[in-house]
């Protein structure tokens, strides 16, 4: 393993000598893991090297999703975790996971930002004999085998949820019959997260007539698209019951928007706000009356990961899809304690 991390740090000398560029982030990570600090003197005997190319640092979920590998894949655990942040890109990811491979790791973890466009790279790290742990969002590739194991969330689960929590509260509303307008921000197009939450709420619009979704737009799942895009539907429309926000970052933009247009939102407004991860600020936006539900995206993957990885050391067989539990929150729920409680 000594010859692995010495063969890396030889490699990016090469790289850099090369291209001129600066020292990859992840050299300077070694520093920075943890606050602990890993010196020549180390054993690195049984430290066991992760490459992780994450998909960005777009939103509040992320962040937190990042966190929790690096506090699991730590030095102390025996990790050597080598982080990539492809801010939003696939070609980065490409990349990334091509240095990987040369630099002999040994697990690659992969956060996809889009499902299509990974066999070749796949195979590349297949025909290397490197275990891929897919986190998060999912692959569609022609051979299932071309990775270990899939650890996240279920995203049409959560917007079934969605749509069944909507019908509801429109019939505690009394508003069963009544047409609604609808509007969706959406995340990044190809993304698990986005395919999964726009289909399935569609599954649930589809039984209800009265339901007219005026439109869907690309959010990018950040707040400063989810208030570009929140500006133009108010623009554009009228008459807007519901919107539909594929992650929080796009809702707190639309808030902003909303706010700013002089129009209410939230249990005593008069836009109905559907929102999914559950991250803190966001039940703190709910607490403050702007949300009505929110479902929740589990960013703790870390954990599982190392969990997963402990198991294939063993030479244990893992499940090849994992999905996290998760739960939603509304408005007519204790918020003040479960904010109180949450640890994300
Ligand atoms: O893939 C998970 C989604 O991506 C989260 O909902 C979102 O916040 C993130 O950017």
């Amino acid at each position: 393993m000594k010859q692995k991390l010495v063969c890396i740090f030889f490699i990016f000398l090469l790289l850099c000598s090369v291209k001129g560029c600066a020292m990859p982030d992840y050299i300077s990570d070694k520093d920075k893991l943890n606050g602990s600090t890993l010196t020549d003197n180390d054993n690195f005997d049984n430290f066991i090297v992760v490459g992780y190319s994450q998909v960005g640092s777009e939103s509040d979920w992320r962040s937190t999703n990042t966190d929790s590998f690096k506090q699991a894949l730590t030095p102390q655990n025996n990790y050597y975790l080598i982080y990539e942040d492809a801010q939003q890109k696939q070609e980065n990811q490409l990349k990334s996971v091509r240095n990987f491979i040369l630099q002999e790791v040994d697990y690659i973890v992969l956060d996809p930002v889009v499902e299509t466009g990974w066999d070749t790279v796949l195979s590349e790290a297949k025909a290397a004999g490197i275990p891929v742990i897919i986190v998060d969002r999912q692959v569609v590739v022609e051979d299932e085998d071309l990775y270990t194991c899939w650890i996240g969330s279920n995203f049409k689960k959560q917007s079934i949820k969605a749509g069944k929590w909507l019908e509801n509260y429109l019939k505690k509303k009394g508003r069963s019959d009544e047409k609604i307008n609808i509007v969706t921000i959406q995340g990044i197009p190809d993304s698990t997260a986005q395919i999964g939450r726009t289909n399935g709420f569609k599954k649930i619009l589809s039984k209800n007539k009265n339901w007219n979704m005026l439109e869907y737009q690309n959010g990018e799942f950040t707040q400063a698209k989810g208030q570009e895009v929140m500006e133009y539907y108010l623009d554009t429309y009228e008459d807007i019951d519901v919107v539909v926000s594929e992650n929080d970052n796009m809702t707190f933009g639309a808030l902003k928007a909303i706010e700013a247009a002089q129009k209410t939102c939230g249990p005593d407004g008069d836009i109905i706000i559907i929102s999914f991860d559950a991250v803190h600020a966001a039940l703190q936006f709910m607490l403050d009356g702007k949300i009505n539900v929110d479902f929740e995206c589990n960013p703790m993957l870390g954990p599982i990961v190392k969990e997963n990885i402990e198991r294939l050391e063993k030479g244990k067989a893992v499940k090849k899809k994992q999905y996290v539990d998760e739960k939603y929150f509304d408005s007519t729920m204790d918020l003040e304690k479960i904010l109180s409680e949450r640890t994300y």
